[in-house]
């Protein structure tokens, strides 16, 4: 059936501004479109394919689930879902940390706006509002469009509600003098990639913390009834969280240590019934603590072909090797492997453009910035074709301006 030549299917709703190419499989960083051609890609489906396409391990882990279990509803616990929230909670460093899965970023920020919500209320009723940044993104839901720092994205919505209130990404005072006793939670996306791939500087960060820190000292220093309000509410609040916990049946930290135990057991006796070492029988066996855990995972990827790459290695190439070639190159910005071109001018959908003709697969992030989000396994001869490639379009797009 492919390809529809102008990008879109009358059979799809015109949501997306989309590309004129269709693509039919992958393999590792390469794209192929219905014709055979070969693309490199540098977009990773947002951000989202970080061990590339096709990977096997990824493949046989999708069929092997497939081929035993597929769906119980959330009514029931699943095997792989424990071991996942566990490995979650260890890789973090929250030993009584608790996940909650779900399908989609969107799903995701909507269940952290409820938890956020829910737990200011229990504070006072009105602790319920959000304080987001311009230029963050947060997904398309409802409540994470709200969050979104990009009015044009709300308008075609309307109403959204009031509870969030918008500030300058990169002015700490701005965001200290929004946080008040009503806002339960700053949004941040830490690196903001669809914003134009902007990191959000640490002095942000350090007063968004600050804000939203209980005023513990105070509370100490101002005993008696005219003590603040909020303060009192906050202080009993982490000084009784525990005891309330232990209090309610069957949840107290005896009992979560209990269920470890009994979940740890029957997870070895599964996995070794099925000739394979259970997750918490390789950890033990493998022994060490967190940083011999580290090596061994490093190892892992290493031996499954996924190179430690930082971020001057692809915004270097990509940033470093035009800045000199092409006037339209002012520098890069980013953080990892999460970069963007910076240009001089608003011409990044041209370069989009033009590079999805040269064979390189990249998208325009905001009218002067185009955004490099390879998978993990990107090596350097790749790094050194997306270079030659955007410099071709480059100059495409300085020929076409007569520059
Ligand atoms: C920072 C950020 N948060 C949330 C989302 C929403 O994720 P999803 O598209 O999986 O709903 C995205 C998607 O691009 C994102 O970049």
């Amino acid at each position: 059936m492919p390809p529809w030549p102008s990008g879109d299917a009358a059979a799809l709703l015109p949501v997306y501004r989309r590309r004129p190419v269709t693509f039919v499989r992958g393999k590792g960083t390469r794209l192929f479109d219905a014709e055979g051609r070969e693309y490199l890609d540098f977009l990773s489906g947002l951000s989202v394919t970080s061990l590339g396409h096709a990977h096997p391990a990824v493949a046989d882990a999708v069929a092997a689930q497939a081929r035993t279990l597929v769906h119980v509803s959330n009514l029931f616990v699943t095997e792989p879902q424990v071991i996942l929230a566990e490995r979650l909670a260890a890789t973090l460093g929250w030993p009584d940390g608790r996940a909650f899965f779900a399908n989609s970023g969107a799903e995701a920020n909507e269940a952290a706006i409820k938890l956020a919500r829910r737990h200011g209320r229990r504070q006072h009723a009105g602790k319920v509002k959000v304080v987001a940044l311009h230029g963050g993104f947060h997904g398309r839901l409802l409540g994470p469009l709200l969050l979104t720092g990009d009015p044009a994205k709300h308008a075609p919505f309307q109403p959204l509600g009031d509870w969030v209130t918008h500030v300058a990404y990169d002015d700490p005072q701005q965001l200290a003098a929004a946080v008040d006793r009503d806002t339960c939670a700053v949004w941040v996306e830490v690196v903001q990639g669809e914003g134009g791939v902007r990191p959000v500087p640490a002095a942000v960060l350090a007063a968004a913390r600050r804000g939203l820190r209980p005023p513990r000292r105070a509370a100490r220093r101002r005993r008696g009834p005219d003590r603040p309000r909020p303060a009192r509410a906050l202080v009993r609040l982490a000084g009784h969280r525990r005891r309330a916990r232990c209090r309610v049946p069957g949840q107290g930290p005896r009992q979560r240590a209990a269920d470890r135990r009994d979940r740890r057991a029957r997870c070895r006796r599964w996995r070794l019934r099925a000739g394979r070492p259970c997750e918490h029988v390789r950890r033990r066996a493998g022994g060490g603590g967190r940083r011999a855990r580290r090596r061994r995972h490093d190892r892992t990827r290493r031996s499954r072909g996924a190179r430690r790459r930082d971020g001057p290695a692809a915004g270097g190439t990509a940033g470093g090797a035009h800045r000199r070639s092409s006037p339209l190159v002012a520098g890069v910005r980013g953080r990892g492997l999460l970069q963007a071109l910076v240009l001089t001018a608003p011409v990044a959908g041209a370069v989009a453009a033009a590079a999805l003709d040269a064979g390189l697969v990249v998208n325009d992030v905001a009218p002067d910035a185009v955004r490099l989000a390879p998978a993990l396994l990107i090596d350097d001869a790749d790094l050194d074709e997306m270079a030659a490639l955007l410099a071709r379009a480059l100059t495409e797009v300085r020929s076409l301006d007569g520059g």
